[in-house]
Protein backbone atom coordinates (compact mmCIF):
# COMPACT_ATOMS: atom_id res chain seq x y z
CA UNK A 1 0.00 0.00 0.00
CA UNK A 2 1.67 3.48 -0.73
CA UNK A 3 1.42 6.20 1.41
CA UNK A 4 -1.36 8.00 -0.87
CA UNK A 5 -3.81 4.65 0.02
CA UNK A 6 -2.52 5.03 3.46
CA UNK A 7 -3.78 8.29 3.76
CA UNK A 8 -7.35 7.67 1.82
CA UNK A 9 -7.43 4.89 4.18
CA UNK A 10 -6.77 7.15 7.41
CA UNK A 11 -9.46 9.78 6.41
CA UNK A 12 -11.98 7.08 5.47
CA UNK A 13 -11.68 5.30 9.02
CA UNK A 14 -11.81 8.94 10.79
CA UNK A 15 -15.58 9.41 8.97
CA UNK A 16 -16.64 5.36 9.52
CA UNK A 17 -15.63 6.10 13.68
CA UNK A 18 -17.48 9.35 13.98
CA UNK A 19 -20.60 7.94 12.12
CA UNK A 20 -20.57 4.85 14.09
CA UNK A 21 -19.78 6.96 17.37
CA UNK A 22 -23.04 8.76 16.36
CA UNK A 23 -24.93 5.89 16.15
CA UNK A 24 -24.12 4.83 19.49
CA UNK A 25 -26.86 5.21 21.86
CA UNK A 26 -25.48 3.49 25.05
CA UNK A 27 -21.79 3.60 27.32
CA UNK A 28 -21.85 0.09 26.26
CA UNK A 29 -22.39 1.07 22.48
CA UNK A 30 -19.18 2.90 22.29
CA UNK A 31 -17.07 -0.02 23.86
CA UNK A 32 -18.00 -1.77 20.62
CA UNK A 33 -16.92 1.13 18.29
CA UNK A 34 -13.46 0.87 20.81
CA UNK A 35 -13.16 -2.74 19.65
CA UNK A 36 -13.90 -2.46 16.21
CA UNK A 37 -11.33 0.83 15.34
CA UNK A 38 -8.66 -0.16 18.73
CA UNK A 39 -8.79 -3.88 19.53
CA UNK A 40 -5.99 -5.97 18.57
CA UNK A 41 -7.85 -6.99 15.49
CA UNK A 42 -9.23 -3.51 14.86
CA UNK A 43 -9.18 -1.05 11.76
CA UNK A 44 -6.25 1.14 13.07
CA UNK A 45 -4.55 -1.40 14.50
CA UNK A 46 -4.16 -3.56 11.25
CA UNK A 47 -3.22 -0.38 9.33
CA UNK A 48 -0.01 -0.35 11.36
CA UNK A 49 0.74 -3.70 9.82
CA UNK A 50 1.00 -2.17 6.32
CA UNK A 51 4.13 0.30 7.39
CA UNK A 52 6.56 -2.18 6.59
CA UNK A 53 5.00 -1.66 3.12
CA UNK A 54 6.56 1.98 2.93
CA UNK A 55 10.02 3.14 2.80
CA UNK A 56 12.02 4.37 5.26
CA UNK A 57 11.50 8.05 4.21
CA UNK A 58 7.57 7.96 4.15
CA UNK A 59 7.29 5.55 7.45
CA UNK A 60 7.77 8.16 10.19
CA UNK A 61 5.00 10.31 8.37
CA UNK A 62 2.71 7.32 8.11
CA UNK A 63 3.76 6.48 11.23
CA UNK A 64 3.07 10.13 12.91
CA UNK A 65 -0.70 10.21 10.65
CA UNK A 66 -1.83 6.55 12.31
CA UNK A 67 -0.80 7.72 15.76
CA UNK A 68 -2.25 10.81 15.66
CA UNK A 69 -5.55 8.97 13.76
CA UNK A 70 -5.21 6.62 17.05
CA UNK A 71 -5.64 9.76 19.83
CA UNK A 72 -8.32 11.22 17.77
CA UNK A 73 -10.44 8.43 17.77
CA UNK A 74 -9.44 7.40 21.48
CA UNK A 75 -10.30 11.39 22.14
CA UNK A 76 -13.91 11.18 20.40
CA UNK A 77 -14.51 7.45 22.14
CA UNK A 78 -14.17 9.58 25.17
CA UNK A 79 -16.09 12.30 24.54
CA UNK A 80 -19.11 10.34 23.42
CA UNK A 81 -19.05 7.90 26.43
CA UNK A 82 -19.01 11.07 28.61
CA UNK A 83 -22.05 12.14 26.85
CA UNK A 84 -24.12 9.39 26.78
CA UNK A 85 -23.45 8.78 30.65
CA UNK A 86 -24.70 11.53 31.71
CA UNK A 87 -27.96 11.47 29.49
CA UNK A 88 -28.35 8.16 31.40
CA UNK A 89 -28.08 9.62 34.84
CA UNK A 90 -30.76 12.53 33.20
CA UNK A 91 -32.73 9.90 31.79
CA UNK A 92 -32.60 7.75 35.12
CA UNK A 93 -33.28 10.92 37.44
CA UNK A 94 -36.13 11.43 35.53
CA UNK A 95 -37.63 8.47 35.57
CA UNK A 96 -36.84 7.72 39.22
CA UNK A 97 -37.61 11.11 40.81
CA UNK A 98 -38.82 11.40 43.80
CA UNK A 99 -41.10 13.63 45.06
CA UNK A 100 -40.04 14.54 48.77
CA UNK A 101 -43.14 16.85 49.53
CA UNK A 102 -45.43 13.94 49.76
CA UNK A 103 -46.71 13.08 52.91
CA UNK A 104 -44.73 10.13 54.91
CA UNK A 105 -46.40 6.99 55.84
CA UNK A 106 -46.92 6.90 59.32
CA UNK A 107 -44.80 3.47 60.68
CA UNK A 108 -47.57 1.91 63.25
CA UNK A 109 -46.64 0.52 65.96
CA UNK A 110 -48.26 -2.05 67.61
CA UNK A 111 -49.03 -2.48 71.32
CA UNK A 112 -48.14 -4.76 74.35
CA UNK A 113 -51.09 -7.20 74.41
CA UNK A 114 -53.18 -7.03 77.31
CA UNK A 115 -52.22 -9.98 79.31
CA UNK A 116 -48.78 -8.77 78.73
CA UNK A 117 -49.18 -5.20 80.58
CA UNK A 118 -51.16 -7.23 83.54
CA UNK A 119 -48.60 -9.72 83.79
CA UNK A 120 -46.00 -7.03 84.04
CA UNK A 121 -47.95 -5.24 86.29
CA UNK A 122 -47.89 -8.48 88.74
CA UNK A 123 -43.98 -8.82 88.03
CA UNK A 124 -43.42 -5.15 88.99
CA UNK A 125 -45.81 -5.82 92.57
CA UNK A 126 -44.26 -9.14 93.68
CA UNK A 127 -40.28 -7.98 92.95
CA UNK A 128 -40.70 -4.74 95.17
CA UNK A 129 -41.43 -7.54 97.93
CA UNK A 130 -38.24 -8.93 97.04
CA UNK A 131 -39.78 -12.04 94.50
CA UNK A 132 -38.17 -13.31 91.36
CA UNK A 133 -39.83 -14.17 88.66
CA UNK A 134 -39.02 -17.85 87.51
CA UNK A 135 -39.95 -19.40 84.68
CA UNK A 136 -40.67 -23.03 84.22
CA UNK A 137 -42.18 -25.80 81.68
CA UNK A 138 -45.69 -26.06 80.06
CA UNK A 139 -45.03 -29.66 79.02
CA UNK A 140 -45.15 -31.60 82.88
CA UNK A 141 -45.20 -34.74 84.04
CA UNK A 142 -48.49 -36.19 85.41
CA UNK A 143 -45.97 -36.80 88.43
CA UNK A 144 -45.32 -33.28 88.77
CA UNK A 145 -48.63 -31.57 87.98
CA UNK A 146 -50.79 -33.93 90.00
CA UNK A 147 -49.23 -36.71 92.17
CA UNK A 148 -46.16 -34.37 93.68
CA UNK A 149 -49.17 -31.56 94.77
CA UNK A 150 -50.93 -34.17 96.93
CA UNK A 151 -53.26 -34.92 94.02
CA UNK A 152 -53.19 -39.07 93.75
CA UNK A 153 -54.59 -40.63 90.15
CA UNK A 154 -58.15 -41.18 91.91
CA UNK A 155 -58.36 -37.84 93.95
CA UNK A 156 -61.93 -35.91 93.05
CA UNK A 157 -59.75 -32.56 92.52
CA UNK A 158 -58.70 -34.08 89.23
CA UNK A 159 -62.13 -33.46 88.30
CA UNK A 160 -61.95 -29.87 88.53
CA UNK A 161 -58.75 -29.84 86.03
CA UNK A 162 -59.86 -31.65 83.25
CA UNK A 163 -56.24 -32.64 81.40
CA UNK A 164 -55.05 -32.25 77.97
CA UNK A 165 -52.39 -35.87 77.58
CA UNK A 166 -49.61 -36.00 74.92
CA UNK A 167 -49.14 -39.70 73.20
CA UNK A 168 -46.23 -40.02 76.12
CA UNK A 169 -47.50 -41.60 78.92
CA UNK A 170 -47.47 -39.79 81.91
CA UNK A 171 -46.46 -37.00 79.79
CA UNK A 172 -49.22 -33.57 79.70
CA UNK A 173 -49.74 -29.90 79.61
CA UNK A 174 -49.62 -28.48 83.04
CA UNK A 175 -52.93 -27.68 83.81
CA UNK A 176 -51.80 -25.12 86.59
CA UNK A 177 -48.55 -23.38 87.54
CA UNK A 178 -48.53 -25.17 90.80
CA UNK A 179 -45.75 -27.88 89.46
CA UNK A 180 -43.39 -24.97 89.33
CA UNK A 181 -43.39 -24.80 93.11
CA UNK A 182 -42.03 -28.92 93.19
CA UNK A 183 -39.31 -27.81 90.30
CA UNK A 184 -38.09 -24.79 92.41
CA UNK A 185 -38.07 -26.47 95.59
CA UNK A 186 -36.05 -29.55 94.58
CA UNK A 187 -33.41 -26.88 92.89
CA UNK A 188 -33.18 -24.38 95.75
CA UNK A 189 -33.57 -26.81 98.42
CA UNK A 190 -32.78 -26.08 101.48
CA UNK A 191 -32.01 -22.24 100.58
CA UNK A 192 -35.14 -19.85 101.58
CA UNK A 193 -37.53 -18.87 98.40
CA UNK A 194 -39.64 -16.23 97.29
CA UNK A 195 -40.88 -16.44 93.90
CA UNK A 196 -43.47 -16.05 91.76
CA UNK A 197 -44.08 -18.36 88.65
CA UNK A 198 -46.11 -17.04 85.25
CA UNK A 199 -46.74 -18.98 82.57
CA UNK A 200 -49.58 -20.36 80.02
CA UNK A 201 -52.06 -23.42 81.25
CA UNK A 202 -54.29 -25.67 79.23
CA UNK A 203 -57.56 -27.66 80.27
CA UNK A 204 -59.75 -29.84 78.25
CA UNK A 205 -62.72 -27.34 78.49
CA UNK A 206 -65.59 -25.92 77.22
CA UNK A 207 -64.70 -22.88 75.73
CA UNK A 208 -66.96 -20.50 77.02
CA UNK A 209 -67.64 -16.80 77.77
CA UNK A 210 -65.83 -17.70 81.51
CA UNK A 211 -63.34 -20.40 80.55
CA UNK A 212 -60.53 -20.57 77.76
CA UNK A 213 -58.39 -24.05 76.91
CA UNK A 214 -55.59 -21.66 77.24
CA UNK A 215 -55.13 -19.26 80.26
CA UNK A 216 -52.19 -17.85 81.92
CA UNK A 217 -51.62 -18.43 85.87
CA UNK A 218 -49.20 -16.73 87.70
CA UNK A 219 -48.29 -18.91 90.61
CA UNK A 220 -46.33 -17.38 94.00
CA UNK A 221 -44.15 -19.40 96.70
CA UNK A 222 -42.32 -18.50 99.91
CA UNK A 223 -40.80 -21.08 101.57
CA UNK A 224 -38.51 -20.67 104.68
CA UNK A 225 -37.89 -20.77 108.68
CA UNK A 226 -40.74 -19.26 110.30
CA UNK A 227 -42.93 -18.12 107.25
CA UNK A 228 -46.63 -17.46 108.64
CA UNK A 229 -49.78 -17.50 107.37
CA UNK A 230 -49.80 -13.50 108.63
CA UNK A 231 -46.67 -13.31 105.99
CA UNK A 232 -49.31 -14.60 103.23
CA UNK A 233 -51.82 -12.26 104.26
CA UNK A 234 -49.54 -9.56 104.18
CA UNK A 235 -48.29 -10.02 100.69
CA UNK A 236 -51.86 -10.37 99.10
CA UNK A 237 -52.84 -7.52 100.77
CA UNK A 238 -50.31 -5.48 99.37
CA UNK A 239 -50.53 -6.90 95.63
CA UNK A 240 -54.64 -6.45 95.70
CA UNK A 241 -54.00 -2.70 97.28
CA UNK A 242 -51.28 -2.03 94.35
CA UNK A 243 -53.29 -3.92 91.41
CA UNK A 244 -56.95 -2.43 92.07
CA UNK A 245 -56.55 0.58 94.10
CA UNK A 246 -54.83 1.64 97.70
CA UNK A 247 -58.47 1.73 99.04
CA UNK A 248 -59.18 -2.13 98.16
CA UNK A 249 -60.98 -3.78 101.10
CA UNK A 250 -59.76 -7.38 101.31
CA UNK A 251 -60.77 -10.82 102.82
CA UNK A 252 -59.60 -14.18 103.20
CA UNK A 253 -62.32 -17.19 103.42
CA UNK A 254 -61.46 -20.38 104.03
CA UNK A 255 -61.27 -22.78 101.02
CA UNK A 256 -59.76 -26.05 99.89
CA UNK A 257 -56.81 -27.33 98.16
CA UNK A 258 -55.45 -30.57 98.28
CA UNK A 259 -51.47 -28.83 98.03
CA UNK A 260 -52.55 -26.64 101.46
CA UNK A 261 -53.08 -26.83 104.68
CA UNK A 262 -54.99 -24.71 105.25
CA UNK A 263 -56.18 -23.10 102.45
CA UNK A 264 -58.18 -19.79 101.39
CA UNK A 265 -59.09 -17.84 98.62
CA UNK A 266 -58.52 -14.06 98.45
CA UNK A 267 -61.85 -11.42 98.00
CA UNK A 268 -61.52 -7.95 97.01
CA UNK A 269 -64.69 -5.65 97.50
CA UNK A 270 -66.21 -5.64 94.14
CA UNK A 271 -64.67 -2.57 92.15
CA UNK A 272 -67.23 -2.19 89.93
CA UNK A 273 -70.21 -1.77 92.73
CA UNK A 274 -67.90 -0.92 95.89
CA UNK A 275 -70.03 -3.29 97.84
CA UNK A 276 -73.46 -2.89 96.75
CA UNK A 277 -73.88 -5.68 94.90
CA UNK A 278 -74.29 -6.06 90.89
CA UNK A 279 -74.02 -8.91 87.96
CA UNK A 280 -70.37 -9.17 87.92
CA UNK A 281 -70.10 -9.81 92.03
CA UNK A 282 -73.20 -11.66 91.84
CA UNK A 283 -74.94 -9.79 94.14
CA UNK A 284 -72.29 -11.11 96.96
CA UNK A 285 -70.43 -7.35 97.26
CA UNK A 286 -67.20 -9.44 96.78
CA UNK A 287 -64.91 -10.35 94.01
CA UNK A 288 -62.75 -14.05 93.90
CA UNK A 289 -59.63 -12.80 93.14
CA UNK A 290 -56.73 -16.02 93.77
CA UNK A 291 -56.43 -19.07 95.88
CA UNK A 292 -53.95 -19.48 98.35
CA UNK A 293 -53.21 -21.31 101.70
CA UNK A 294 -49.69 -22.74 103.89
CA UNK A 295 -47.67 -25.23 101.38
CA UNK A 296 -48.85 -28.98 102.68
CA UNK A 297 -46.16 -30.99 104.91
CA UNK A 298 -46.33 -33.45 101.74
CA UNK A 299 -45.76 -30.81 99.07
CA UNK A 300 -42.48 -29.53 101.09
CA UNK A 301 -41.29 -32.53 101.47
CA UNK A 302 -41.76 -33.59 97.79
CA UNK A 303 -39.92 -30.46 97.55
CA UNK A 304 -37.10 -31.43 99.47
CA UNK A 305 -37.81 -29.54 102.60
CA UNK A 306 -38.53 -30.71 106.26
CA UNK A 307 -41.65 -29.83 107.32
CA UNK A 308 -40.85 -29.82 111.23
CA UNK A 309 -38.27 -27.11 110.22
CA UNK A 310 -39.96 -25.49 107.31
CA UNK A 311 -42.73 -23.45 106.79
CA UNK A 312 -44.03 -21.95 103.22
CA UNK A 313 -46.78 -20.24 101.66
CA UNK A 314 -48.35 -20.09 98.39
CA UNK A 315 -51.04 -18.54 95.69
CA UNK A 316 -52.29 -18.78 92.34
CA UNK A 317 -54.13 -16.40 90.72
CA UNK A 318 -55.35 -15.60 86.62
CA UNK A 319 -53.85 -12.31 85.14
CA UNK A 320 -57.05 -13.09 82.56
CA UNK A 321 -59.87 -12.83 85.52
CA UNK A 322 -57.85 -9.80 86.69
CA UNK A 323 -58.19 -7.92 83.47
CA UNK A 324 -61.46 -8.57 82.84
CA UNK A 325 -62.30 -6.93 86.24
CA UNK A 326 -59.61 -4.23 85.83
CA UNK A 327 -60.91 -3.05 82.16
CA UNK A 328 -64.26 -4.41 82.10
CA UNK A 329 -63.97 -7.35 79.43
CA UNK A 330 -66.83 -9.38 79.51
CA UNK A 331 -65.95 -12.34 77.49
CA UNK A 332 -62.54 -14.41 77.87
CA UNK A 333 -62.32 -15.64 74.34
CA UNK A 334 -61.19 -11.61 73.39
CA UNK A 335 -57.63 -12.41 74.82
CA UNK A 336 -57.13 -14.99 72.06
CA UNK A 337 -59.04 -13.78 69.61
CA UNK A 338 -56.94 -11.57 67.91
CA UNK A 339 -59.54 -8.80 67.03
CA UNK A 340 -57.44 -6.04 66.58
CA UNK A 341 -60.09 -3.24 67.48
CA UNK A 342 -60.07 -5.24 70.70
CA UNK A 343 -56.36 -5.17 71.40
CA UNK A 344 -55.48 -1.62 70.01
CA UNK A 345 -57.67 -0.74 73.24
CA UNK A 346 -55.08 -1.28 75.48
CA UNK A 347 -52.48 0.92 73.97
N1 LIG B 1 -53.38 -24.31 91.30
C1 LIG B 1 -54.66 -23.75 91.64
C2 LIG B 1 -55.58 -23.75 90.43
O1 LIG B 1 -55.10 -23.84 89.33
C3 LIG B 1 -54.50 -22.34 92.13
C4 LIG B 1 -53.82 -22.28 93.44
C5 LIG B 1 -54.58 -22.34 94.62
C6 LIG B 1 -52.44 -22.21 93.54
C7 LIG B 1 -53.97 -22.29 95.84
C8 LIG B 1 -51.82 -22.17 94.77
C9 LIG B 1 -52.61 -22.21 95.92
O2 LIG B 1 -50.49 -22.08 94.92
O3 LIG B 1 -51.99 -22.14 97.16
O4 LIG B 1 -56.75 -23.64 90.55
Amino acid sequence: MSLRELQERIEHIKRESQEALQRCRSVKDCEGVRVTFLGRRGKVTTLFEYLKDLSGEERPQAGRLLNELKSHIEAQLEARAYQLKAQELEEQLQKERLDVTLPGRAYRLGTLHVITQTLREIYRIFQQMGFEVYQTREVETDEMNFQLLNIPPDHPAREMQSTFYTTTPGVILRTHTSPGQIRVMRERCPEPIRVILPGKCYRYEQITPRSEIQFTQVEGLAVGRGVRMSDLKGVLTEFARQMFGPETAVKLRGSYFPFTEPSVELDIRCILCEGRGCRVCKGTGWLEILGAGMVHPTVLQNGGYDPEEFTGFAFGMGPERIAMLKHRIEDIRLFLGNDLRFLEQFG
